[in-house]
């Protein structure tokens, strides 16, 4: 099936799909994206995913493309052209093109989307659980916004693949777990309770994150928001990871350290489940 983007106001063939050379998303990684899943034809959480890209858009000072509804119709489009019923929406807003100047020049903001089906998860990988590698959280002081400056995410997705294992989780200063290049990180304590990361700076405040924190509250499941290390990680009785692509993954291993009994846990299973359920209900 031939692919489409769709770039400032253009359906385009995705082969012959371009911004300028001087766009400022390439010369200097200004602008913001959002990843949107498609459940069943319809999109995951739209209204949390347009309301963090428009704090993301506000935080960098780009002017939003376009109003919501017709950003809205465009996503749909982009949806159906490319016949998409599970997978995800790529959508990317920029300060637009300029000759390069760092001072914000005059330019009206670009909007490009993409759209794909994504192949089910490895049920091994669910089954087994994943292996996450740690190491040092390089990246600048925002991470919170979800900014197309992704270098040091993709220096570590790289570091992570080379070790065999599936995600890397970075980690600050003090040695607490920031999140992974493409997803939030959460253990399991010995408690039962279930700790992720306060939503400050240092992370990126998942779409995911947010829905896991809502299940698990309307089935009486304790989650606490605060920092923890990589020694509490790699000895929590049970670890996982969120984000759109992977919704819930088990970790089983951490660098050199077996998490728990080595086998994903219940309390990540039961989330993962509940988070299906949620999925499913929306419209
Ligand atoms: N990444 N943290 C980082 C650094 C991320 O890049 C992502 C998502 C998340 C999880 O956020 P959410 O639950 O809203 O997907 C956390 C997307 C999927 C990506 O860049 O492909």
């Amino acid at each position: 099936m031939s692919r489409v983007a769709y770039v400032n106001g253009r359906y385009l063939p995705h082969r012959a799909a371009a911004v300028h050379v001087e766009d400022r998303g390439f010369q200097f990684a200004d602008g913001a994206y959002e990843v949107i899943a498609v459940h069943g034809g319809s999109f995951l959480d739209e209204g949390l995913h347009l309301t963090r890209l428009h704090r993301s858009l506000g935080e960098l000072r780009i002017e939003p493309p376009m109003a919501d509804a017709a950003l809205k119709a465009v996503m749909r489009e982009v949806v159906r052209r490319n016949r998409v019923r599970d997978g995800i929406l790529y959508m990317q807003v920029t300060r637009g093109a300029a000759p390069r100047d760092f001072a914000f020049p005059k330019s009206r903001p670009s909007l490009v989307m993409t759209a794909r089906n994504a192949r089910p998860l490895d049920p091994k990988l669910l089954e087994r659980g994943a292996l996450v590698v740690t190491l040092p959280d390089i990246r600048w002081a925002r991470p919170d916004i979800k900014s197309v400056a992704l270098l040091p995410n993709a220096l570590g997705k790289q570091r992570a693949k080379e070790a065999g294992a599936y995600e890397a989780w970075q980690v600050d200063r003090d040695g607490n777990v920031t999140e992974g290049t493409s997803s939030n990180a959460w253990i399991v304590t010995a408690k039962g309770e279930i700790v992720t990361r306060q939503a400050d700076h240092a992370i990126l405040n998942g779409v995911t994150r947010l829905g896991v924190i809502e299940v698990a509250g309307k089935a009486q499941m304790k989650v606490i928001e605060r920092p923890f290390s990589v020694a509490e990680a790699k000895a929590a009785r049970e670890a996982f990871i969120t984000s759109t692509t992977n919704f819930i993954v088990p970790v089983t291993r951490i660098d050199d350290a077996t998490v728990g009994d080595g086998k994903p846990g219940e309390i990540t299973r039961r989330l993962r489940a509940l988070y299906v359920e949620y999925a499913a209900r929306q419209p």
